[in-house]
């Protein structure tokens, strides 16, 4: 958080000096009295001076673009979850190209093509819970970049520019890419501030006011005891109190943006949930039974 805020005000300090004289100088021209070239600027700059917070907001434009709605913030994440199945394509077959430059995650297939498999659900890459099992992989988490790279940047690693096995620019469309960025740009949190990660118990969670969420918005799918939709088999039964035990990262990434290709399940940030509405309803659904 602290080196993007630096790295935004030193762009910003930068970018003001050279937008503040522009900014004055074109609202002169445009609301400056038409007189002698020369007198112009100075008459409209004091008449129209734009506010601080203008000029802000000018500033974060120029350097990171609009910000993004949360909708497509959440529809970014569910592509980071599995974009094939968020985009409505088929899966893609053999293994993703950069998959050979590991050898310690043996999963095969549409898989090896899910940006969370190789950055991790809490984005820490090899730096966060997959740092060790068998997800683990080596390769570096996302949060770093999310954190200190534009959305510009963001995109064009996106579309291959630090190596070209990286480039999905050729499986998803524009309005994807953007919104992966935007993901990346605006959605990611520290989990390590929310999960303990020896216990994946969410931090300062009350799973009492988790509860009353759940039962109003989640229950009617789930049921009252996570147990109505089986995300395994019948024989190797997976519930929602299953999952929310065994990973709590990918449970919070899911409760906040949603299920990729199920518009049907809501994302708490599309409700106007805060995060903390969201660990809530994480640390009821862990008291949920597993089998
Ligand atoms: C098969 C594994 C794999 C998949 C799938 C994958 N990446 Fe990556 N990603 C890497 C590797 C390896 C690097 C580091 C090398 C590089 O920059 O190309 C990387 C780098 C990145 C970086 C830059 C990290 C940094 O600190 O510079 C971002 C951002 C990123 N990936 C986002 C994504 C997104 C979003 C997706 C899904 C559309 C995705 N990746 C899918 C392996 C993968
Ligand atoms: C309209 C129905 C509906 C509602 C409401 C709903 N879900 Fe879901 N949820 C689903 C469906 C369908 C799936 C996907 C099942 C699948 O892919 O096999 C799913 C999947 C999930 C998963 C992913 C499990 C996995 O391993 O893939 C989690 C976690 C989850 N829901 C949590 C919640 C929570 C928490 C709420 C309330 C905030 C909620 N859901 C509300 C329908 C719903």
């Amino acid at each position: 958080m602290k080196s993007k805020g630096n790295l935004r005000l030193i762009l910003g300090v930068t970018l003001l000096m050279v937008l503040l004289p522009l900014t004055l100088v074109s609202c002169a021209g445009e609301q400056g009295p038409a007189g002698p070239a020369g007198a112009t600027g100075a008459q409209g700059a004091a008449g129209a001076a734009p506010s601080e917070a203008q000029l802000l907001n000018l500033v974060t434009q120029v350097v990171q673009g609009p910000k993004a709605s949360a909708a497509d913030i959440a529809h970014g994440a569910r592509l980071y979850d599995k974009w094939s199945k968020e985009a409505g394509i088929a899966d893609p077959t053999g293994n993703q190209a950069l998959w050979a430059l590991q050898t310690t995650n043996t999963r095969t297939g549409a898989d090896t093509f899910r940006c969370k498999e190789c950055h991790g659900w809490d984005y820490k890459g090899k730096g966060g819970a997959y740092s060790k099992g068998s997800h683990y992989t080596g390769f570096v988490g996302v949060y770093d970049a999310g954190m200190t790279k534009s959305k510009a940047q963001l995109l064009t690693i996106l579309k291959g520019s630090t190596d070209y096995r990286h480039d999905f620019s050729k499986v998803l469309d524009a309005k994807a890419q953007a919104d992966l960025a935007a993901f990346l740009s605006e959605g990611l949190i520290n989990d390590v501030q929310y999960i303990d990660y020896a216990t994946k118990k969410p931090i300062a969670a009350d799973a009492v006011r988790g509860k009353t969420r759940y039962d109003s918005t989640c229950a009617a799918c789930h049921g009252a005891d996570g147990k109505q939709i089986n995300f395994g088999s019948a024989t190797a039964p997976e519930y929602l109190g299953t999952v929310a035990a065994d990973n709590p990262w990918e449970t919070l990434h899911k409760i906040r943006f949603g299920q990729p290709g199920t518009a049907a399940m809501p994302s708490a940030t599309s409700l106007g949930w805060s995060l903390q509405d969201a660990l809530d309803v994480l640390a009821h659904a862990q008291t949920l039974p597993q089998k």
